[in-house]
């Protein structure tokens, strides 16, 4: 079946963050937002006749994972990424932002040391500094034509209070998809030094073309992989994802701290509908991909041809464009009140997601084609300034 992508979905008045709280956000109601990463693209019709199904049974009591549920997104990740995963190492959590925290609580102590490497996903900046741990920044570093890791920077911010590193991998907002000699340099490192790898992987399923996922999990049993269908199917609001501990010391101990909260259940929506996309998505989810590719393609043409003032590297992985902005201004502000009051775009400051981010802008591609036409409008306006 083909699906159709172009057509616009009015999300307005839905509670929804995206559009909801523009206000709230970016003091100005009237702006076209390309923030929060969720799509304005609808999900497949077989996934909300199931919720719709299982809604129409009258009792939304307790309950547990479906065997379905578990075999779906095992074979999922086998035959998406090659890993083998067994039950057992699969572990609930309401998102993977509380997963991060849940595993910071249960791996560290206060004042401990927790790696980032910015410009990196904000959530991972709070959930170190809200548990009173210390953030050591390992910035990524531009070479040109991407972002690498900066592995001495690593070895020197490593000391006897480094208790972990959270990886995004694949990397937001730069969106590399990494690579597995790339990552087992960062994981000698850290074998070396007793460093728990907690690897974010949720947007492993959204790889460019000619690129492919390196799953922590196929490079030592002893990382923590958060996962969720929330990117790929456009997910968020179900607040289902899985965490995977193939290590049973390490799993008990995220298990107790998850139990200690009482959340291990889980939403009985969220797993249905997990259920049914791992089960029958992979068609939609394959023409979504691609549909979003070809925004990212015509975005980075578009820019390039008329807005060479902005620059941006093609990404592997992620419908997330990372623009750099630093011809225009490398001021963080002065950038918010160009894009927001002058252009009427609502997207992410670079600032957000760590100092080295200053300058530059996070723009969200999954809409429909037309929407994307009438943001490059908008932003063509920069050449007028
Ligand atoms: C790297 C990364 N991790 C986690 C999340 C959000 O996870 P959740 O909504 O499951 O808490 C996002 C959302 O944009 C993300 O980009």
């Amino acid at each position: 079946m083909r699906y159709n992508f172009d057509k616009p979905i009015e999300r307005e008045n839905t509670n929804c963050l995206k559009y909801d709280s523009r206000e709230l956000i970016f003091k100005n109601s009237d702006v076209l937002p390309m923030w929060i990463a969720d799509m304005d693209i609808a999900i497949p019709d077989f996934i909300i006749d199931a919720v719709k199904q299982r809604a129409n049974h009258p009792v939304y009591g307790y309950s547990f994972f479906s065997e379905q549920f578990y075999s779906n997104f095992i074979d999922w990740m086998y035959r998406q990424h090659g890993i083998k995963i067994e039950k057992e190492w699969i572990c609930f959590s309401p998102g993977v932002v509380p997963a991060i925290n849940m595993l910071v609580l249960t791996f560290s102590q206060p004042n401990d040391k927790i790696i980032i490497q910015p410009p990196v996903y904000p959530p991972f900046f709070s959930a170190i500094s809200d548990h009173h741990r210390i953030i050591s920044e390992n910035p990524l570093v531009c070479n040109g034509t991407k972002y690498i890791m900066d592995y001495e920077d690593l070895k020197a911010k490593v000391d006897s209070n480094t208790r972990m590193i959270i990886l995004c991998n694949p990397h937001n907002p730069v969106g590399r998809a990494w690579k597995k000699e790339e990552l087992e340099q960062m994981l000698a490192v850290c074998e070396k030094n007793n460093i728990t790898i907690i690897s974010d992987e949720i947007h492993s399923d959204l790889i460019c073309r000619s690129h492919r996922h390196t799953s922590m999990l196929s490079l030592t049993d002893k990382a923590v992989a958060c996962f969720s269908p929330s990117k790929t199917f456009n997910l968020a609001g179900m607040s289902t994802s899985y965490i995977v501990i193939p290590d049973k010391e390490m799993r008990e101990k995220y298990l107790a701290t998850v139990n200690g909260l009482h959340i291990a259940y889980g939403n009985l929506f969220g797993s249905v509908a997990t259920e049914t996309a791992y089960g029958k998505g992979k068609d939609w989810y394959l023409q979504v991909w691609k549909y979003l590719q070809d925004n990212m393609d015509y975005v980075i043409d578009f820019c390039k041809k008329n807005i060479p003032k902005i620059k941006i590297l093609r990404p592997e992985a992620t419908y997330l464009l990372w623009l750099d902005c630093r011809n225009i201004t490398t001021s963080a502000e002065e950038l918010q009140e160009i894009f927001v009051q002058r252009l009427h775009l609502g997207l992410n400051n670079g600032i957000e997601f760590g100092a080295v981010g200053e300058g530059f802008m996070r723009m969200n591609v999954a809409c429909p084609r037309q929407t994307l036409e009438f943001a490059m409008q908008r932003l063509s306006l920069l050449n007028e300034l």
